[in-house]
Formats: C-alpha cells, structure tokens, sequence
C-alpha cells in the first residue's frame, strides 16, 4: 500500500493550513462568542476552490479526489468547524447528491453555480421527530401533476440562510413508508418557504443553523431527484459520504487540541520544569497522536475505498465512529492538560471540545453508526 500523499493532495493540506492558520484564526473566538456566520470566509473558500472541489471540471468544479478534500477539512477543523461543516454539507451532501443522481439538466441549472462556490447547497433531511429515525419523515409533497406541493419543517439545517439551494427529503406516499420518500432540488427562495431564528448552539456556533418551516410550497416536477420514491435511499447513500467528511471533522478537531496541547506543555512550567516533561504529561500527548493516528487510517482508507469505486459505507460509518468519539477523549484531555486555561477561551481548548460534541451528533449518532456497522457485520 502506498501510505505517501501525492503532489497535488499535499499541496491542497498546505493550502487549507495556510488558510486555517493565517485567516481563520483571527477573530475565531469572537465569531464563536457572537455567533457571527463567517461571510468573509466562505468567500475565501470559494477562491480557493474548496466549494465544489470534487465536482468534475465538466461542470465548474476542483475535479479534486476524496483524500484531498479529506485532508482540507481537516486541516481547517483545526482551527474552525463552523467555516468546515459548511463547506462540508456543501461539498459531499449537496454537490455529490446532485451530480451523482441529478439529470443532465438539474446538474447544468443547479450543480455549476454551485461547483464555482457561487451559491452555498444544503441538505434537509432532519425534522422534529425524524432525526436518527430518518424514515419518519412527515414533509408532505402531494404529488399535484405537474408539480408537488409542500408543507412541513425541517430542523437543525446547516446552511439554512446562507444556503440557496436546497435538497429536501419529504414524504410523497405515507402507505408505502420509506419507499413513498422522494428528494427534490429546491430554490430558497421559492414562495412559502421561511426560516426559524438561528439556533443558539453549544458549539460550532457560527454556522448558520435553523428549522425551515414550508407552506403550501410549490416545486416543479422535474426537480425531483431519481424515479418516484428514491429519496430515502437517495439520502443514504448521500450520507455514506458525508460521513467521511465528519470523521475528517473530527480528526482535525483532535489534531488542533493535540497541536496546542504540545506548543502548551512546551511553554508551562510546573514544580520547576515544563510540563511536557512530567510523564503525566509527555504520555497523555503520546496516547493523543496514537489516537489521532488511528484515526486518520480508518478516513483516509474511506475516502480511498470512495475513491476507487468501492464500497464505502461500512468504512466511513467506522471511521466517523472512531473519531467523532476520539475527539471526543482527545479534547477533554487537551483541557485537562491546560488546567485551569484550558477551561477558558483564550486557549481555544473547550472550543474545540464543544465542537467536538457535535461530531458525535450530527450525520448520525455515534449510535448510528453503530448500527450501520452491525447490521453489515450481522447480514447473512
Ligand atoms: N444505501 C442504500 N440504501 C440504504 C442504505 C444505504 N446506505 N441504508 C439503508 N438503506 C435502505 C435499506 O436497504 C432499506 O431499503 P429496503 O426497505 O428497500 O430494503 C431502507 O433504506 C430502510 O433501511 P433500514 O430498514 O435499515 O432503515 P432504518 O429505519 O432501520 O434506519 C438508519 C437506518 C441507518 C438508522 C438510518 O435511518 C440513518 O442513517 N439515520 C440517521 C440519519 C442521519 O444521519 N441524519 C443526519 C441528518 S443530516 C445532517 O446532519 C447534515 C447536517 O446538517 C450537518
């Protein structure tokens, strides 16, 4: 196996590290405090080519692999997951939803502003009660001939505001469960459609969050997405590879804890020598970048399975499995490493820690996953 990045992939790291380190740093923890949504910054993104890298070139997009918007993720989750979740939900929900099943014409019409990062995708699939049980799902969109219309809300959408194009998961015929679930591109600004205030998260609180509420919206038969009642599996599929995006998440929250951690007990002194020198100490660090190492096999082998046309589904379950609860451990231990500056925000630590919850939430429970990869191991 060849375990060595290419030319390209290691450029794009650099490139996402020069970005996190330089730019995103500034003002991280004030838009963190205030909830300010990054504006600036997902401009930035798009020039460099991180919205709608993955998206073939045919239509706009970076033509870029798995691996390298694997190691981009990371690399800013380093610094700020807010900024890297909506680049995420864009990217492997959004984009990859539209071109993989989308028609010839949703991609012309849809996926090319958005491959050039010139309008932001997200993907609503949770509701007030569907959010593990994704298979509830109460959105109606009766099918009216030429048209569906849709009533219903939708919560904890990522991009609701800055998004403007939509994928909506809702339910066309409830008899037939979650065969009767369709997918639909949806414009946001299409009349009947309404926000919720932002939410007033725990962590990764400058993205923009809320419910969207849908009221006798009209949308066009021909953005469904697939053959009638699709959806569901459509939405699975779809989260296969979001997945491998969370899990790179993850793994750049722990990096970051772990990268402060060391430069901390490099700096702070205690019983007359530098913590990293206490073997309470030196060996917490040393059990982090294990972690973090095993981590980064489980993703970078999903994004190489996707890569490569192979299934993908089990390993990014795992992979978003390990790290999500992984960055979990390697925070709380980056704040207790710190002390009593870890526990404020100067330090960044118990940020990273907040955002780390998320990544056991959101994408599926860490629960989830579990199941996904029970049910693979258990299949006959
Ligand atoms: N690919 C294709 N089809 C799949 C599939 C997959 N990965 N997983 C399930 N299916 C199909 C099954 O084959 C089955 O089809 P048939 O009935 O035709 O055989 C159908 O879907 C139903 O499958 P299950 O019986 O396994 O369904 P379930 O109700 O037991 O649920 C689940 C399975 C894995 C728990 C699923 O509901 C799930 O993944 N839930 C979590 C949803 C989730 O991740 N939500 C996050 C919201 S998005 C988000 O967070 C984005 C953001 O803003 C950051």
């Amino acid at each position: 196996m060849n375990f060595n990045f290419t030319e390209e992939q290691e450029m794009i790291r650099q490139a996402a590290r020069d970005f996190a380190q330089r730019e995103l740093i500034k003002d991280v923890i004030e838009r963190d405090e205030k909830a300010i949504f990054p504006t600036q910054h997902v401009k930035m993104l798009k020039e460099l080519g991180f919205l709608g890298m993955m998206v073939d070139p045919a239509y706009g997009g970076g033509g870029m692999d798995t691996l390298s918007y694997v190691l981009a993720m990371e690399e800013i989750s380093k610094v700020d997951s807010s900024v890297a979740v909506i680049m995420s939900v864009h990217n492997s929900l959004v984009c990859y939803g539209i071109e993989k099943w989308g028609t010839e014409e949703q991609k012309e019409k849809y996926l090319k502003i958005m491959a050039s990062g010139e309008k932001i995708g997200a993907f609503l699939l949770s509701e007030p009660e569907a959010g593990s049980d994704a298979t509830s799902q109460r959105t109606m969109a009766e099918d009216k001939g030429d048209h569906y219309l849709v009533n219903g809300t939708k919560n904890w959408i990522t991009n609701a505001n800055c998004g403007e194009i939509y994928i909506l998961i809702a339910q066309t015929h409830p008899e037939k469960k979650h065969h009767g679930i369709n997918a639909f591109i949806v414009d946001k600004e299409t009349t009947g459609i309404s926000l919720a205030p932002h939410e007033d998260k725990m962590g990764m609180r400058s993205s923009d969050t809320h419910s969207v509420m849908f009221s006798d919206v009209k949308i066009p038969k021909e953005n469904r997405i697939g053959e009638d009642g699709f959806g569901f599996k459509f939405a699975m599929k779809i989260l296969e590879g979001g997945r491998i995006g969370i899990a790179a998440q993850a793994l750049g929250i722990a990096g970051g804890a772990l990268e402060r951690s060391i430069q901390y007990s490099k700096e702070r002194k205690a019983f007359g020598k530098l913590i990293s020198q206490h073997q309470a100490i030196a060996f917490k660090l040393s059990d982090m970048a294990v972690k973090i190492e095993a981590g980064k096999n489980f993703t970078y082998k999903a994004a190489w399975l996707k890569d490569e046309g192979q299934q993908y589904g089990v390993a990014g379950a795992m992979a978003k499995q390990y790290c999500a609860d992984m960055a979990m451990e390697v925070t709380t231990d980056a704040v207790q490493i710190h002390g009593g500056y870890g526990y404020v925000k100067e330090y960044h630590v118990e940020r990273l820690m907040r955002e780390a919850k998320l990544t056991q939430i959101y994408e599926g429970t860490s629960e989830i996953q579990k199941i996904v990869i029970s049910r693979a191991l258990l299949k006959d």
